[in-house]
C-alpha cells in the first residue's frame, strides 16, 4: 500500500555566541602576570599560528616575537600577509589554509593569532570560519577602523567580483587594540576610522557626540596616543556602542541598522575617497536630506558641520559633483536592502536615526547643492551658514 502522507521533522539549535573585544594600551609589553589570557586560554595548547601583516611584520615584528616568547607560545614562523583591499581574495584564504595544514592546526585550542588591519581581520577571519569548518582566532588590530569596527566582527568576508561578496559569521574568540599602533598609520588612515566614529556619535551613541566635539579634534591630532580619559573614552564608546548594535541584530536578519549610517551613497565615491572618508561626505549628505524634510533642526545640522570640520574630515569632494553616480550606489544600495533605501539618518538629536525612503536624484541634487553651500562657507571660515530656503 502506498502513502502520500509527509513526514516532516523539525531541527531547531541555540546558537550562544559570546565573545570580548578590549582597547587595551600596551599591549605590547603585556606580561602572562598581568594578562594570563592575552593569547587565549593557558589551559589551551601553547601552540599558535601567528599572522601578520606585512607593514605590521616590519614595524612591530620583533615587539611581537618577543610577546609570544614572553608567553612561552610556541610556534612556527609566522605567515606575513599584504594588506589593503587586493589582498582580501581566495588566494590569500588558500595560503592561509596551506599554512594551517602543513602545521596541523587542530579544530580546536590552537587559535591563529590575526595582527593587522580589517583586511588581516576578514580574510583570516574568513580562512579561520572555513578551515575544519571553524577555528578559532584572535584579532589584534593595529588599524583605528579595524578598533572600531572589524576587530570584534562576525561577518568575515573576502572580495570575488564585488567587494565582501564572500564570506561567514565567524567572531574571533576575542579581541584586542593598542593605540600605540595608531602612531605609524598615516593621516588617511585615521581620519578613514575617524569618519566612522563621527558615524557611531550620530547614529548609535549620541554622549559620544560631545565628547568628541570637546577632544575628538586633539585626538584625531594625535593619533590617538593620549591616555587621556577623553582619548580613551572616544575608542571604549565606539566599541561598546559598535557592539550595543551588532549583538542586538547579529545575523543582520533586520536590514534596518543603524550602524548603516554613511553606508547609502558611500559606495558611488569608493575608490576615489577612502571608505571612512566617503562615509563622513554620506553622513553629511545625509544631514541635508533630513534637514530639508524637518527631521534635523538647522542648529544639529549646523553641529554636525562644524564637528566633521574640526576632526579634519573634509566637507566635499569632487566625486560629488556626479549626483547620478551616487544615485545608482543608492539604487544598489536598497537592493541589497530587500527593496527599501532605509537610509538611516539623524533627527533631533546625537545618537538617534530615522530610515529615509523615497530619495529620489532631485532630492540628491538639493542635498548636494546644500552641502556645496555649507563647504563654500566653511572655507570662507563661516560655520554658521544660512539656509538656501530662508530658515
Ligand atoms: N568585518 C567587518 O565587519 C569589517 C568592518 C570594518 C571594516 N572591514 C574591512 O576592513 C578593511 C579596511 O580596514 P583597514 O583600513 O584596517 O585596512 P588594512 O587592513 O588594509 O590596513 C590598511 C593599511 O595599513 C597597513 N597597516 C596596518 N596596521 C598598520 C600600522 N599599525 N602601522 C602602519 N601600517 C599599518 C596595512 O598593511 C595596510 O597597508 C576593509 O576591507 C573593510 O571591508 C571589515
Amino acid at each position: 500500500m502506498s502513502t502520500t502522507e509527509t513526514h516532516t521533522t523539525t531541527f531547531s539549535a541555540r546558537l550562544d555566541l559570546q565573545w570580548t573585544a578590549s582597547i587595551r594600551p600596551g599591549l605590547l609589553h603585556a606580561h602572562p602576570d598581568d594578562l594570563p589570557s592575552l593569547l587565549g586560554p593557558r589551559d589551551w595548547s601553547s601552540r599558535r599560528l601567528p599572522i601578520i601583516d606585512e607593514h605590521v611584520h616590519a614595524i612591530y615584528g620583533e615587539q611581537i616575537r618577543a610577546l609570544l616568547a614572553r608567553y612561552g607560545i610556541d610556534h612556527p614562523d609566522p605567515l606575513v600577509l599584504p594588506g589593503g583591499e587586493s589582498a582580501k581574495t581566495a588566494d590569500t584564504v588558500e595560503r592561509i589554509h596551506r599554512y594551517m595544514e602543513t602545521h596541523g592546526v587542530p579544530r580546536f585550542a590552537e587559535p591563529l593569532l590575526v595582527w593587522g588591519g580589517g583586511v588581516a581581520h576578514d580574510v583570516a577571519g574568513y580562512a579561520a570560519a572555513t578551515y575544519r569548518r571553524g577555528v578559532p582566532y584572535i584579532t589584534f588590530a593595529t588599524t583605528l577602523v579595524s578598533a572600531i569596527d572589524a576587530m570584534f566582527a562576525l561577518k568575515v568576508a573576502i572580495n570575488s567580483q564585488y567587494k565582501n561578496r564572500v564570506g561567514s559569521y565567524h567572531p574571533p574568540a576575542t579581541a584586542y587594540a593598542d593605540p600605540a599602533f595608531f602612531s605609524t598609520l598615516d593621516r588617511g588612515q585615521i581620519l578613514d576610522g575617524t569618519g566612522e566614529i563621527l558615524k557611531i556619535a550620530i547614529a548609535l551613541d549620541g554622549g559620544l557626540f560631545p565628547v568628541l566635539e570637546q577632544h575628538g579634534p586633539r585626538a584625531v591630532a594625535e593619533h590617538f596616543q593620549g591616555r587621556d580619559p577623553a582619548t580613551l573614552a572616544i575608542l571604549h564608546r565606539s566599541v561598546s556602542a559598535m557592539g550595543e548594535e551588532l549583538s542586538n541584530n547579529p545575523f543582520e536578519h533586520d536590514p534596518q541598522r543603524a550602524s548603516y549610517a554613511g553606508h547609502g551613497i558611500s559606495p558611488g565615491m569608493e575608490p576615489e575617497v577612502s571608505h571612512g572618508v566617503a562615509v563622513a561626505l554620506d553622513l553629511l549628505v545625509t544631514t541635508m536630506i533630513a534637514w530639508r524634510r524637518g527631521a534635523v533642526a538647522t542648529p544639529y545640522r549646523d553641529r554636525i558641520v562644524r564637528l566633521a570640520h574640526a576632526l579634519g574630515l573634509p566637507l566635499w569632494h569632487p566625486v560629488l559633483e556626479r549626483p547620478q553616480v551616487l544615485f545608482d550606489a543608492l539604487i544598489d544600495t536598497a537592493r541589497h536592502r530587500g527593496g527599501r533605501q532605509r537610509i538611516p539618518a539623524p533627527v533631533h538629536e546625537p545618537g538617534r536615526v530615522r530610515y529615509l525612503d523615497g530619495i529620489d536624484l532631485a532630492e540628491l541634487h538639493r542635498a548636494l547643492n546644500d552641502l556645496h553651500h555649507a563647504a563654500s562657507h566653511d572655507r570662507a571660515r563661516r560655520t554658521q551658514w544660512t539656509s538656501t530656503t530662508g530658515e
